[in-house]
């Protein structure tokens, strides 16, 4: 069902600083840092040949990566990002299989519906499906 890895994000507690590891030190190219008030994060967008990294910062006092980011002061990887075609027929196919989705299919950071999944069914991992 998931096709391609569409992102990794990572929250970092300094995006100048995350940011710069990642042009700087990695030589990648990196987007300008965009405010996504509706997600509660400050992201900037790092072009992989084959994928992106999305780097988070907390925005606002209820940002849902504040809790994640004091429970892992350095950082860390915070979810992966799968595509799928048709997120609908996902979501039924997660239910079915006894997956526990999280909360309701929503508008994503590229303007596409996505929805997560727990990631106690997921090897540890926060698993994020985003139509394609
Ligand atoms: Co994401």
């Amino acid at each position: 069902m998931i096709g391609n890895l569409n992102h990794v994000a990572i929250v970092v507690p300094n995006l100048d600083a995350g940011t710069a590891v990642y042009r700087d030190t990695l030589g990648a190219k990196v987007s300008a840092p965009m405010d996504i008030p509706e997600h509660g994060v400050t992201t900037v967008f790092v072009e992989l040949p084959n994928t992106k990294i999305e780097l988070l910062h907390p925005l606002g006092e209820k940002s849902p990566i504040a809790k994640f980011l004091e429970n892992n002061p350095n950082g860390g990887v915070h979810h992966v990002c799968y595509e799928v075609k048709d997120i609908q027929a996902a979501a039924k196919k997660m239910v079915d299989e006894g997956a526990r989705v999280l909360g309701d299919i929503k508008i994503g950071a590229h303007k596409k519906p996505v929805l997560f999944l727990h990631p106690k069914d997921f090897c540890g991992t926060l698993v994020e499906l985003e139509q394609a």
